[in-house]
């Protein structure tokens, strides 16, 4: 499936307030990431239009990449970060087909693993995922929960714990924290959300 004309229309169609997704500030994120990487580089896998690139920079983050399948939702964020924008590396790709060329510390991904639903993909990115960290790096998984809707932006999600996270990333990671989070949308819809930062053997 070709997933990119979806995600550009959905990023061309609404403006970043008016999707599900929409955190004005991704406060849980931060917060795990600062708790098991208070230093080091990080990649956004999926970041979208998300302001924790934003966030980052403004915490003193100096090595940070944003990847996104959408290269209108990487030009909003880029729009939004003005002159900062430089300062960012910026991949547009399909996470399942990406071959990394170099490693970070920290591996972020809020709702965008959850849209894999069929264990081929799901195994891709994994191998991406692998070759994108190194021992010690902290890889955080945002999903859906089991008790979080079945659908997002209109497509199938697979739902998970951070116990069933941690078994489908497998015996390489180490679960170091975990968080369930009722995120309110911006028509104040409650979706439940399963956050698990795991540290990499
Ligand atoms: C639900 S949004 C979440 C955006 C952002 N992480 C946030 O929390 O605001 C899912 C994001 O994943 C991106 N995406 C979906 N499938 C992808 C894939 N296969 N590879 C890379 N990015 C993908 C979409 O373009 C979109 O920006």
């Amino acid at each position: 499936m070709d997933r990119k004309p979806h995600w550009n229309a959905a990023y061309t169609a609404k403006a970043d307030d008016q999707v599900s997704w929409f955190q004005q500030m991704p406060t849980r994120s931060l917060a795990m990431i600062a708790k098991v990487a208070p230093v080091g580089s990080v990649i956004d896998v999926g970041g979208g239009a998300s302001r924790l690139v934003d966030a980052l920079l403004d915490a003193g983050r100096d090595d940070v990449t944003v990847l996104d399948i959408s290269q209108a939702a990487l030009d909003r964020t880029k729009v939004r970060l003005g002159d900062r924008a430089t300062k960012v590396t910026w991949i547009c790709t399909d996470i399942t087909e990406w071959r990394p060329d170099r490693t970070w510390d920290v591996w972020h991904d809020r709702a965008v693993f959850h849209f894999l639903t069929d264990a081929a993909s799901q195994d891709t990115y994994i191998k991406a995922l692998k070759a994108a960290t190194h021992p010690g790096s902290a890889v955080i998984l945002s999903t859906f929960a089991l008790t979080g809707p079945e659908r997002c932006s209109g497509l199938p999600v697979q739902r998970y714990s951070p116990a069933s996270l941690a078994a489908r990333l497998g015996s390489g990671f180490v679960l170091e924290d975990e968080a369930l989070e009722a995120h309110v949308t911006p028509w104040a819809a409650i979706q439940d959300f399963a956050y698990a930062a795991f540290r990499r053997r």
